[in-house]
């Protein structure tokens, strides 16, 4: 097994979008980052130096962190920002992931812009359980802004209402030919007539879920989150901000240019949602008159709100080889999912600061705590060295009124606490975990990513869990292992996971906006037996408050 040594450079730099230059944060001056290529097995260690003007902090997303909790990067969970003008380096090792992962800041509205693609290859030695692929292409999807995204988010905090929706979505961060200004940067990717290449394709856009489609070409789908998946072929897929998926594509189409091509899935209703397009061009090498020639349109893109097509996508994943679940349980917890709205503040100007539906604030949360973090500490140093104050373990294991979750709810019934529970797991524990969407305010799709571990993606459905009826639909045979699932809108799914990694680790909705209104907790794993079950001790440079 390899070390792998990278200097990330955090800096401002001007990026031209749009029509327009805008001094934005990246990482080496690139926008979107550089891509780590590593084996299964192998070491990272990047050394990150800040010289912009915002606090950062990177996230390696999917990434398991065996008892290196403090580089999971998460800020003031599991470290404190690393400030202008200071550095941190975060060590790690890929241990049993082979696939497609991803890095982003993780810190306000930063990894707009600060994010690549982390590849994890075979362990040395070893191949891909499909054929070789020519060529491999990251393609990561994402979102741009002309304002910068830090004011975005500052703007949306102070006044309660919703963030500016962005003004373009983009591939390998170029908008596309059907945006304004952005034809001459339009990504293109060559193939060659017949081969075979793999995409390993990334949704880093912050507040959206994404189809992606390539016109009159198959996909065929052998991996998602970092884990080999049974292969599957489809047209369309449909990825949540921090899911990937892997796909292989065969160039068996006479040759000529074709557009890839992704836009929004937003189930709410009566949401904003932006209706543009971000495209791509595959390109065949073989044909010698091709730019001149328009590209290929998809036959057809879902709609803005189709979930029946969603749906159908998201439920195809199964593992590549069965796992055998067994039935017992350890922890069975049931946590609702959803937005809400928080009466306005006594003092707080109403017209100002409450500017979400009849004079109050957006708010989210899970079993009605909408989550909140510490300033003075991160949770994991609080954790390790015993501070008292900083978080209280009282995250309730269930709601603590059961209602129609999915139904029409009275906002006197559920009003969320701000607060900074954990729930804490012992070593090894197995736990199952509802997440049960709510139709309080707005229903929606929420991605949920939990940290330091991969779950079984069990079942999912729509309405109400009914752990009487919905038990029997179980997948224990091959259930996808997921870092981020889809909780569907208006309806649940069950995941599962053993906590034999130990650390605190952050769960929340992948839609920046619903995090920042408080749609996550975070799990306490306590230490098991010896070395090898305990969090390792902090690097000498982690960044304290
Ligand atoms: Cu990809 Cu908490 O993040």
């Amino acid at each position: 097994a390899k070390i792998h040594h990278h200097d990330f450079v955090v800096q401002e730099t001007p990026v031209k979008r749009l029509c327009n230059t805008r001094n934005r944060i990246t990482v080496n001056g690139m926008f979107p980052g550089p891509t780590l290529e590593v084996n299964n097995g192998d070491t990272l260690v990047v050394n990150v130096v800040n010289k912009g003007q915002y606090n950062v902090t990177i996230h390696w997303h999917g990434v398991r962190q065996m008892r290196t909790g403090w580089a999971d990067g998460p800020e003031f969970v599991t470290q404190c920002p690393i400030r202008p003008g200071g550095s941190y380096t975060y060590r790690f090792t890929i241990q049993g992931q082979e696939g497609t992962l991803w890095w982003h800041a993780h810190s306000a509205w930063l990894r707009a812009t600060v994010y690549g693609p982390l590849i994890i290859h075979p362990q040395q030695g070893s191949s891909y359980p499909f054929p070789t692929p020519t060529r491999e292409t990251p393609i990561i999807l994402g979102e741009w802004w002309d304002a910068n995204p830090i004011e975005v988010l500052r703007q949306a905090t102070q006044t309660g209402g919703t963030p500016n929706v962005s003004d373009a979505y983009t591939i390998n961060g170029q908008p596309g030919d059907l945006y304004n200004c952005s034809t001459q940067d339009t990504v293109v990717i060559p193939v060659a007539s017949g081969e075979t290449n793999l995409l390993r394709v990334i949704n880093a856009a912050l507040n959206q879920q994404l189809f992606f489609t390539v016109a009159n070409h198959k996909l065929t789908v052998v991996g998602a989150d970092a884990s080999y998946t049974k292969p599957f072929t489809t047209t369309v897929l449909m990825l949540g901000p921090g899911q990937t998926t892997d796909v292989l594509i065969t160039a068996d189409q006479p040759p000529a240019r074709y557009y890839m091509a992704a836009r929004a899935y937003n189930s709410a209703q009566g949401a904003p949602f932006d209706n543009t397009t971000t495209t791509a061009i595959l390109q065949y090498k073989s044909n010698n008159s091709l730019p001149s020639t328009p590209p290929v349109s998809p036959s057809s893109l879902p709609a803005y709100n189709d979930t029946n097509t969603a749906t159908a996508f998201s439920t195809a994943f199964r593992s590549r080889t069965n796992v055998q679940l067994s039935n017992d349980i350890d922890e069975n917890l049931f946590f609702t999912v959803g937005l809400g709205l928080f009466n306005c503040p006594p003092g707080a100007n109403t017209a100002s600061n409450c500017q979400a539906p009849n004079g109050t604030r957006f708010t989210a949360s899970m079993n009605n705590v909408s989550f909140g973090l510490p300033s003075n500490f991160s949770l994991l140093q609080a954790h390790q060295q015993s501070i008292p104050g900083v978080f209280t373990i009282d995250f309730p294991a269930t709601p603590a009124v059961q209602f129609d979750y999915t139904g029409n709810v009275s906002r006197s019934l559920w009003q969320p606490v701000r607060s900074t529970k954990l729930y804490k797991l012992k070593y090894g524990s197995r736990v199952q975990l509802v997440l049960q969407g709510t139709g309080i305010f707005t229903a929606e799709n929420h991605p949920i990513h939990l940290h330091g571990y991969d779950f079984y993606i069990v079942a999912q459905g729509f309405g109400n869990f009914n752990p009487k009826t919905d038990a029997s639909k179980f997948n224990l045979v091959d259930p996808p292992l997921r870092n981020t699932v889809g909780v569907p809108v208006k309806g649940w799914a069950v995941i599962r996971f053993v906590a034999d990694n130990p650390g605190v680790w952050l769960m929340h909705c992948h839609l920046d906006v619903h995090l920042n209104w408080g749609l996550g907790m975070a799990f306490l794993v306590e230490n098991g037996f010896g070395e090898l079950q305990s969090l390792q001790t902090p690097p000498p440079d982690l960044p304290l408050c």
